[in-house]
């Protein structure tokens, strides 16, 4: 069925899949995904039961961070495609009723957009210069980087720019992640004026929304001052990066967002805008989508906790409570491509830890042990009310690559760290589809961008189609109540429960979730979905769930 006209507030209750362009169908067979290839496999995403994809940017970038270094913003990428391969996956896309979400990288571009090249060309003062943060170091001879702060990838914020003709003396430039991604001057005009244009450029095209990158960064603290915490993001999403920082959720960022609204308003048929925000806590995050700003932002609250009901709990109702306060959706989201897959999360000693994919190397997970963890999590997930994000892969079971040697490895925060962190390239593994056919059938010359474990071989589409107990089955299964019963826009009642076990109620759905080892006693109803065989027992066994037709 196409896409709706009517309007459905449908990003209030959308199961979104995040599709990693580089890393799910490869057509021209040169080792990287690309647009055709996504086109071919939307019957698949169909046959899953998701709502609209979200594409990690595939816009023209030299490809130093997996194209969050954009060096044009209106055109696609040739390793990925042509704009006119995008048109194409778009109008596909909607006449197979999924919406298609671009993602706007406004925090940087890369270092090889004419801008920043102009940049360089130009003198200090220049308006050529205030589209970045150039600043003049700091020591006798301007050695010395304007202030303290670190990147996110590591190392230091800032770079010295290279040598250029002439005495002029040299600036540095400030870059919250690689140094191939300046960051931009959100205070000059002609940023804002810009990224607008940009927004209705794709918006013509029919995209219907934007994630946005690093949202909570763009405006930078007056002056900006020393911090001594290194800026953080993804992983130490904790007390570590506090509230103070000036690189993070400073004032000013909201009226961008209200523009952006705006924008996006004027088109009639339901845009919509979801915020990549580490901001803590909840009410600050829902700042970002008061009914004049944004529409959903991502939840790493949720993503980020360890496998302990009290505590999911506790996330689940701050979470509900926060977004109810601003009249905007809830959402939930347990892996993405920054953070280490939750089957192998959720297999660690201390399950639920090590979301980065950053710390120690040393400990294997145990990959059983994650998977039923996280086949009884998705329960959970998708028995809620709001929005879910689905990243590639999940509904496979897919763990992350864990042993890639570092000769593979591509992700800049690996460089940066001179390998103290492993990165992010273990959750970004190319998509197994076939189990016989090269590359696991991720294109048919069996070239890969990043190796895939010998692993994955089991986890391919066609073994668990073929397989009714496979998390592929049990993904479409759950999908499909979801979608019939209306969950995503329903609403949630606790019932009291055992210490290891949640046990709510979402309309005609029970969930009950078994955190603990024990097998502990079902309340009543008939099973409609289980994590494990359990053949209508009365019993829930440890690090397992169901869905119970709610008899209340
Ligand atoms: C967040 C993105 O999700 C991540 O992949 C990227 O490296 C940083 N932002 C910088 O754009």
């Amino acid at each position: 069925m196409p896409v709706s006209t009517k309007p459905s507030f449908w990003w209030r209750h959308a199961v979104i899949y995040q599709i990693y362009p580089r890393s799910f169908a490869d057509a021209n067979g040169d080792g990287i995904g690309d647009l055709p290839g996504i086109a071919t496999h939307l019957p698949y995403l169909v046959k899953l039961g998701v709502d609209a994809i979200w594409l990690s940017p595939c816009f023209r970038s030299p490809q130093i961070d997996a194209g969050y270094d954009v060096s044009d913003y209106r055109d696609i990428d040739p390793i990925f495609g042509t704009r006119a391969d995008f048109e194409h996956l778009i109008s596909e896309a909607h006449g197979a009723g999924l919406r298609v979400i671009a993602d706007l990288v406004p925090n940087h571009t890369s270092d090889q957009h004419p801008w920043f090249q102009q940049a360089l060309l130009s003198p200090p003062g220049s308006p050529e210069r205030a589209r970045y943060i150039f600043r003049d170091g700091k020591g006798k001879h301007g050695e010395l980087p304007p202030n303290n702060w670190k990147s996110v990838f590591g190392g230091i914020a800032w770079t010295k720019e290279p040598e250029r003709a002439g005495p002029a003396s040299r600036q540095w430039y400030l870059h919250l992640f690689d140094s191939r991604q300046p960051d931009l001057n959100w205070d000059n005009p002609e940023v804002h004026a810009e990224f607008e244009d940009i927004l209705r450029f794709w918006l013509d095209r029919g995209v219907d929304g934007f994630r946005i990158d690093v949202a909570h960064g763009l405006i930078k603290g007056k002056g900006l001052p020393d911090f001594q915490v290194r800026a953080t993001m993804v992983g130490d999403h904790d007390d570590k990066t506090p509230s103070d920082a000036p690189m993070w959720d400073r004032e000013g960022i909201h009226d961008i967002y209200r523009s952006w609204r705006s924008i996006l308003d004027t088109y009639p048929d339901e845009r919509m805008l979801v915020a990549e925000a580490w901001v803590k806590p909840q009410e600050r995050l829902a700042r970002y989508v008061r009914s004049d700003e944004m529409h959903q932002a991502f939840n790493f609250d949720y993503l980020l906790t360890l496998w302990n009901a009290q505590a999911y709990r506790d996330v689940i109702d701050t979470s509900i409570q926060a977004m109810n306060a601003v009249g905007a959706p809830a959402t939930w989201v347990m892996s993405n491509h920054d953070t280490v897959r939750h089957v192998t999360r959720l297999g660690l000693s201390i399950p639920g830890t090590r979301p980065a994919g950053i710390g120690e190397k040393d400990e294997q997970p145990d990959e059983e042990l994650g998977l039923r963890r996280a086949r009884a999590a998705i329960f959970m997930t998708l028995g809620l009310p709001g929005s879910v994000t689905l990243y590639q892969g999940e509904e496979l079971g897919l763990p992350e690559h864990t042993t890639m040697e570092a000769r593979f490895r591509q992700d800049p925060a690996f460089f940066r760290t001179e390998g103290k962190e492993i990165g992010r390239d273990g959750c970004r593994i190319p998509f197994p589809w076939k189990a016989d056919a090269p590359a696991l059938g991720f294109n048919t010359t069996g070239k890969t961008w990043l190796p895939q474990p010998k692993s994955y071989k089991r986890y391919a589409v066609d073994q668990e189609e073929k397989n009714s107990d496979s998390t592929l089955a049990l993904y479409r299964q759950l999908l499909k109540i979801r979608k019939e019963r209306g969950l995503g826009d329903g609403a949630l009642q606790w019932h009291e429960s055992m210490e290891d076990v949640l046990d709510f109620e979402n309309g005609s759905v029970r969930v009950v979730i078994n955190f603990g080892t024990e097998e502990v006693p079902l309340p009543q109803g008939t099973i409609m979905a289980s994590s494990l065989d359990l053949n209508q027992t009365k019993i829930l066994p440890g690090n397992s769930a169901v869905w119970l037709e709610n008899v209340d």
